[in-house]
């Protein structure tokens, strides 16, 4: 058995900065199911929003995040957040990540849909991977933090699973070790989910592919409320091209110019909002999909063409050479997009210093639902969000473990046991089932939905459910199993919140109830294994 202080599960923005802060109070292990650079903040491009500009103030920023999300923000939440990013920034800065600056040595700002004024620092087109960067090159030089790449968080560890009924709490976490494959417990009162969204649950998506929902999915299994899950964002432009699948093109390349138009060269944002091509991604995204419908092409295109071949390959040096890369020259060609799954705006449901409904359990990140986001999250706000809730639950959860005076209970976890299990013999029927679930939820729960769509994932994820149960009984745990069971997990979790919402709010839109309805949900969709 191991000993820990806090386990963190991912290494992105929020799990780093979370363990960074924690390691001057205690041992942190950080767990992380491929290598550290592998996660989403690593892919994210666009950038992180602080208010940084005299026209600028905390509450635009404020009201265009409430905007954004449709009704169903927590106010309290968004204001803490904006009114936090500059410490975040300077922290960051700090810790050595090199935002753009201009001539005289100010942040250059970008903008992006659904913000009024621009307020997003950005390192070029890779923000992400700066930030990533940083924080891992610190984490690895802390003596007290512990990075186990390639291992597999499988599930928590309450009282409540041990048979102990009292107080349900954290207690450990059991860890896949996928090189040695063999299963470890780790002991500890404190787990910090950090793993990121699950936009590998649909079969077209900008994310990479660790997001298989791992954290919602084993926060669910304990026993967790979960929040929100029915609003998937889809970015409207994600690079259409048989060869690349998931590259994004940012939306900061709308935001210095770039147009939205069909094959026949013509715009057509107007059509459907009065901010044309920087209307916010719920909107911009459900127009693409219209017009890709109503003309039967197969994409629309981003044009940037106005701009000069330097200042493209300048400001956006990744998307320039990947464009270049399948032969399509952004100074000259228009991009061919199309929308694909980008971000999950519920998840696991935590207080504003991400604690869940579970003793011991905090989720941060794009895996937790604080309520920042409410229906639809406004763009470049989830680094932010990643940065200031690690440095809260960091906050919190050492707080109160001084209050504690935290001690390891004696109390007996046993070891994972496999049984009977036998090797899985033929990897095929996992892919099989992971490659059914990302279609089925692509066909019928994506960007329009309707009651007969869902009821017919809802039924058929049933059935696949019954399947990855059986499988995971019956073979040896590896990591292909795990995303395959977290994946339908998640899956199920995104129908059960959207069957639930009868009325179509920010990214929730069905054909069946097509308005917003004020007098019936304005509320979180909550789910948990208590409350069916
Ligand atoms: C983008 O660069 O378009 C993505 C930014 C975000 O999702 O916040």
């Amino acid at each position: 058995m191991i000993e820990y202080d806090y386990v963190v599960v991912g290494t992105g923005v929020s799990g780093l900065s979370f363990a960074l802060r924690a390691a001057k109070h205690g041992r942190v292990a950080v767990i992380t199911k491929r290598k550290s650079e592998n996660s989403n903040t690593s892919w994210a491009q666009g950038g992180i929003c602080c208010v940084a500009d005299k026209e600028d103030s905390f509450e635009s920023h404020i009201a265009d995040t409430i905007g954004a999300g449709a009704g169903l923000c927590n106010k309290e939440v968004v204001r803490k957040i904006v009114e936090s990013a500059p410490d975040a920034i300077e922290d960051m800065v700090n810790l050595g990540v090199e935002f753009d600056k201009t001539s005289t040595g100010e942040f250059e700002l970008g903008k992006e849909g659904g913000h009024t004024q621009r307020r997003i620092l950005h390192s070029k087109d890779t923000t992400g991977k700066e930030i990533s960067e940083n924080l891992i090159s610190s984490a690895k030089k802390s003596e007290q933090i512990d990075i186990f790449e390639h291992h597999f968080a499988i599930d928590v560890i309450t009282k409540e699973k041990l048979g102990i009924k009292e107080n349900n709490e954290v207690v450990g976490i059991y860890v896949l070790d996928e090189t040695k494959a063999k299963i470890l417990t780790f002991r500890t009162k404190n787990v910090i989910l950090s793993t990121g969204g699950c936009g590998r649950v649909y079969l077209y998506t900008t994310n990479p592919d660790i997001a298989t929902g791992d954290g919602l999915a084993m926060a669910y299994r304990a026993g967790a409320e979960i929040a929100n899950m029915e609003f998937i964002q889809f970015h409207p432009t994600c690079l259409y091209h048989h060869e690349l699948k998931n590259f994004l093109i940012s939306e900061a390349v709308r935001g210095e110019g770039g147009k939205l138009i069909g094959k026949n060269g013509k715009e057509f944002m107007h059509y459907y909002d009065v901010r044309g091509s920087l209307a916010p991604r719920d909107i911009v995204a459900r127009a693409i999909d219209h017009e890709i419908k109503r003309t039967g092409e197969p994409c629309v295109y981003v044009d940037i063409s106005h701009k000069s071949k330097e200042y493209i390959a300048g400001r956006f040096p990744n998307i320039y050479k990947t464009c270049l890369s399948v032969n399509i020259d952004p100074s000259n060609d228009p991009i061919p997009v199309v929308p694909a799954a980008h971000y999950q705006c519920g998840g696991v449901k935590t207080s504003i210093d991400g604690q869940t409904s579970i003793k011991g359990l905090y989720a941060i990140g794009e895996v937790a639902c604080t309520g920042l986001h409410g229906a639809n999250r406004l763009a470049s706000n989830s680094l932010l969000e990643g940065a200031v809730m690690a440095a809260r639950a960091a906050e919190h959860m050492t707080l109160q473990n001084k209050e504690e005076k935290q001690k390891f209970e004696d109390l007996m976890i046993p070891d994972w046991t496999s049984g009977e299990a036998e090797d899985v013999d033929e990897l095929v029927v996992i892919y099989h089932n992971w490659d059914e679930i990302r279609r089925l939820m692509w066909d019928y729960v994506s960007i329009v939905r309707t009651n007969k769509r869902l009821k017919r994932a809802a039924t058929r994820l049933q059935n696949l459910s019954k399947e990855v149960q059986e499988f995971y009984w019956n073979f040896k745990i590896c990591s292909e199993l795990l995303e395959l069971r977290n994946l339908v997990e998640t899956a199920s979790l995104i129908v059960r919140c959207a069957q639930r919402r009868e009325e179509s709010r920010g990214l929730h839109y069905t054909l069946d109830f097509p308005d917003i309805d004020d007098s019936k949900i304005v509320n979180d969709t909550f789910i948990s294994l208590q409350k069916h």
